[in-house]
C-alpha cells in the first residue's frame, strides 16, 4: 500500500496545530499549507524536533494555482481542510470571508480531481444549524435542518454542498466535521475562543470574564484533531458530514472545571450571561456508527490539561 502522506490547510490555526502535532507523533509525513507563517500554535505544543518533521508551504487558499502546487508538490494522499476564517472575521468582511471559506473550499476539491485525490476531510460547523429555540430536542440529530445564522455558518452550509456536488460529478468522496466550541492550547480567537482564553487567565492566577454563557457542546482540540485523522484514514463512498457531540455543560461546569485546575482564580472567573445563534449540543450516533471510538476527553480532564499545558507554556518562555 502507498504510504500516507498529509496535507493540513490551516495547518498553523488551532485545530490544525493539533492535527500536524498528532500526525508527527504516528510518524506520518506532512506538509502544513497556511497563509500565515507563524508557528506560535505549533511551537505551543510540539518541540523543535517535531517541528523539523514538518514541511511548511506558504500559500493561500483563495488562489486555485497556489493550492494544486501544494497537491501536487507535498504528493499528497490524505488532505485535512481547515483553512478558513471564523465567525468575527466572516462578519467584518463577508467577501473575504466567502472568498476564503467557499471559493478556498471550491479550489481543494478541484486541486484533488486534478492531482486525483479520492477523499477529502473538511471542517464544517455546528454553525450550519440556528438558535436553540429553534429545535425541539436539546441535542440535535445529524438530520435536522439547517438554518445558519451568520455569514460564517452559511458559508460553511455552502462548503457541504460543494461537498455532495464534488461526490456526485467527480466522485470525490469527503466527510464534514461539524466542531462546535474547540478548546485548549492554541485556541486563540474566534467568537468560542474565551473559555480557552479564561483558562490561560487561570494558569496566569489572572481573573477573566468569558463572553457567553448557556449550554453548549465543547471539544478538546486533540480530540477533535485525532477525530479528524481518523475519518481521514476511513475510506468512505460518498459525501458524509457528522455533528460531534463531545461534552455538552452549562458555563457554570466548565468554570468549575477551571477552578478545580486553579484553585487561586475562585470566583474570579465569570461569564457573560449570552446565548450562542447555536444548538444546545449535537447527537454524534451516526459519527459513532461510521468511525466507532470517538476520541473523548471528559471537559474537567480537558481543562485541566490545558491549564497544566499553559503554565508549563508560561513557565519556559513559550508564551509570555
Ligand atoms: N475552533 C472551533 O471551535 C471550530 C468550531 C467549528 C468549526 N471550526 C472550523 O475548523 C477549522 C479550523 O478552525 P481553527 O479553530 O483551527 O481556526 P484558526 O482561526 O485557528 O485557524 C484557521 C487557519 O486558516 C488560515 N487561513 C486563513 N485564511 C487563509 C487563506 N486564505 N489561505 C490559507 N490559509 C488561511 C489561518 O492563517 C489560520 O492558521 C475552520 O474551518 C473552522 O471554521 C472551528
Amino acid at each position: 500500500m502507498k504510504e500516507s502522506r498529509f496535507l493540513v490547510t490551516g495547518a498553523v490555526g488551532c485545530i490544525g496545530a493539533w492535527v500536524v502535532r498528532n500526525l508527527v507523533r504516528q510518524g506520518t509525513p506532512t506538509t502544513a499549507f497556511d497563509l500565515s507563517e507563524n508557528k506560535d500554535r505549533l511551537r505551543l505544543i510540539m518541540d523543535q524536533s517535531e517541528l523539523e518533521q514538518v514541511t511548511f508551504l506558504q500559500g493561500d487558499i483563495t488562489d486555485l494555482e497556489q493550492v494544486k502546487h501544494a497537491l501536487r508538490s507535498s504528493g499528497a494522499t490524505h488532505v485535512i481542510h481547515l483553512a478558513a476564517l471564523q465567525v468575527p472575521f466572516c462578519k467584518a468582511n463577508p467577501p473575504l470571508g466567502a472568498a476564503v471559506n467557499v471559493i478556498g473550499t471550491v479550489n481543494l476539491f478541484e486541486a484533488a480531481k486534478a492531482a486525483g485525490i479520492p477523499q477529502i476531510v473538511y471542517a464544517s460547523s455546528v454553525a450550519v444549524y440556528g438558535n436553540k429555540e429553534r429545535y425541539p430536542e436539546k441535542l440535535i440529530p445529524h438530520d435536522a435542518p439547517l438554518f445558519p445564522l451568520n455569514h460564517y455558518g452559511v458559508f460553511k452550509q455552502a462548503n457541504e454542498g460543494t461537498a455532495r456536488i464534488y461526490w456526485q460529478d467527480d466522485g470525490i468522496a469527503s466527510v464534514g466535521l461539524r466542531p462546535y466550541t474547540v478548546y485548549g492550547p492554541a485556541r486563540d480567537q474566534g467568537l468560542t475562543s474565551t473559555p480557552t482564553k479564561a483558562m490561560l487567565a487561570a494558569a496566569r492566577g489572572e481573573p477573566y470574564h468569558i463572553s457567553f454563557g448557556g449550554s453548549n457542546g465543547f471539544q478538546y482540540a486533540d480530540d477533535i484533531a485525532k477525530t479528524f485523522i481518523a475519518a481521514a484514514l476511513k475510506p468512505v463512498a460518498g459525501a458524509e458530514v457528522f455533528n460531534i457531540k463531545g461534552s455538552v455543560a452549562h458555563m457554570s461546569e466548565v468554570v468549575a472545571a477551571i477552578e478545580k485546575a486553579a484553585p487561586e482564580v475562585r470566583g474570579k472567573i465569570t461569564f457573560e450571561d449570552l446565548l450562542l445563534p447555536f444548538p444546545e449540543g449535537q447527537q454524534d450516533d451516526k459519527l459513532r456508527d461510521w468511525l466507532g471510538e470517538i476520541p473523548y476527553t471528559p471537559l474537567e480532564e480537558g481543562v485541566a490539561q490545558s491549564i497544566a499545558l499553559f503554565r508549563e507554556a508560561l513557565g519556559d518562555g513559550r508564551l509570555s
